[in-house]
């Protein structure tokens, strides 16, 4: 006997429940409260269907990967916006760019970019303190997009670069496709720079990642053409950069919430000495590590990732046919009381390897995704991260400003809404 569709409600005709996806920031859990970890619900006239918890993210991305497509997921807007690149690509066409993009994201490439993130992170240090008050939001875009382009680029930091930053705030708020018509006009600026950037580089090549992808050949021999290089680049210009600032901004609010976890994080610090940073104390942050954890499950920038269903598959007694969108659910998942106790706590002690309780099933702290596609930039993510950190907590502290709204939006990456407005001075007992 065929089995019944999920639960759910497929909404308004054509529109079906776009608004409230769109606005709601609670739309996935009221559903998953009413009808549990897996629902149906329609989106811009197709039906949909969100799937929750560890094992529901494990079949999604790994076990069960070829029932979805990435292409047929994400909405047109990112194959518009982001042309012809890893995030929307499948099969054969993924496998190889994804391989000839791994070196610049990778071993001695990344240690080499270390000496860059703390160069650039310690010059907005000087400017925030100069600045006394600031949104951190704004602030930490600015530095990751500087960071990024930087070492994918090689460009230098002035109006150039920060032309650029505004561009790409343009084209990100169009991938949602609120604001389309601008965002094309963004992209199309961003290309005409690159293939300027791209040339020169072919004729002079340095250090730079974008120097490391016009080199590099598959295994038949190829390079990548220069559209290919082009939209790769854009690509990793915009990935690098608006996730990273989410998270940062997160990281920055909780530790203002709680003190007691500064205090230990600055502890750690402080033992480590407050010279440059080099990769061998980059290995000895434990309770960071634990801090970044426990952000990454409780505020993951990324709430959830989009597919299309290619082939029909049935999970938890119900049948999804092909042809419908699928979500699996990052924010959720994290929540899910099952996996994680008093989800809606912030402890970083729950990631302390030394509790009985910390090794937890696969595919259960998923902010990066998982499986053969999980994010290529988790480890210069992962690096980044940790410079700054280190860095603001040897040196400095901060308080949060009074009557701003820290409410998280979802769109288009998962941040307070009015984006951390912050108290800024130096640690004088430390400098
Ligand atoms: C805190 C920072 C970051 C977070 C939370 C994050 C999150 C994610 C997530 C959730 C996915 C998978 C989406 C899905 O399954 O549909 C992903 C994929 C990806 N990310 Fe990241 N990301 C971060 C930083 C970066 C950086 C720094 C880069 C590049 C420099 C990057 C490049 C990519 C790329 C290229 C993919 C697609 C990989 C593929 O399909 O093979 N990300 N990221």
């Amino acid at each position: 006997m065929a089995l019944p569709l999920p639960p759910g409600n497929p909404g308004l005709p054509i529109l079906g429940e776009t608004l409230d996806l769109l606005f709601d920031p609670d739309f996935a859990r009221k559903r998953y409260e009413k009808y549990g970890p897996i629902f149906r619900t329609a989106l811009l006239g197709r039906p949909a269907v969100f799937l929750i918890g560890a094992e529901a993210a494990e079949f999604v991305l790994s076990t069960g990967m070829e029932h979805f497509t990435w292409r047929e997921g994400w909405p047109q807007t990112f194959k518009l916006l982001l042309g012809r690149s890893l995030f929307v690509q499948e099969g054969e066409e993924h496998r190889r760019n994804r391989k000839l993009m791994m070196p610049a994201f990778h071993g001695p490439a990344l240690a080499s970019y270390i000496a860059t993130m703390e160069a650039i992170t310690r010059r907005y240090l000087a400017k925030w303190q100069t600045l006394g008050e600031f949104t951190w939001y704004t602030e930490f875009k600015q530095l990751t997009f500087e960071i990024a382009s930087q070492i994918f680029l090689g460009s230098n930091p002035g109006a150039e670069t920060d032309r650029l930053s505004r561009l790409f705030t343009t084209l990100t708020n169009g991938l949602f496709g609120l604001r389309l018509l601008p965002a094309l006009s963004a992209r199309q600026k961003i290309l005409h720079h690159l293939t300027a950037v791209i040339q020169e580089r072919q004729q002079n090549p340095t250090n730079d990642a974008l120097s490391l992808l016009i080199q590099a050949r598959d295994e038949a021999g190829d390079r990548l053409s220069l559209e290919e290089i082009r939209d790769q680049a854009l690509l990793l210009l915009f990935a690098g950069h608006e996730t990273t600032t989410a998270m940062l901004t997160w990281i920055c609010l909780e530790l203002a919430r709680h003190p007691d976890v500064l205090q230990q994080a600055r502890s750690e610090q402080q033992h480590l000495g407050n010279q440059e940073i080099t990769l061998e104390q980059l290995g000895k942050m434990p309770y960071l590590e634990q801090v970044f954890s426990e952000i990454e499950r409780l505020h993951p920038p990324v709430a959830g990732g989009f597919r299309g269903v290619v082939k029909p598959f049935e999970f938890q007694g119900y049948q999804v046919p092909a042809g419908w969108l699928a979500q699996y659910s990052i924010l959720l998942t994290h929540r899910d009381p099952a996996i994680y106790a008093k989800p809606h706590h912030f402890d970083p002690e729950r990631f302390n390897p030394d509790r009985p309780d910390a090794k937890r099933q696969p595919f259960s702290l998923i902010g990066f995704g998982g499986g053969p596609r999980i994010c290529l930039g988790l480890a210069f993510a992962k690096l980044e991260l940790k410079i700054i950190l280190a860095l603001l907590l040897r040196h400095y502290t901060w308080e949060l400003l009074p009557s701003q709204n820290l409410e998280p939006v979802l769109i288009p990456t998962r941040r307070p809404k009015d984006g951390l407005r912050v108290r800024f001075s130096p640690d004088y007992t430390t400098l």
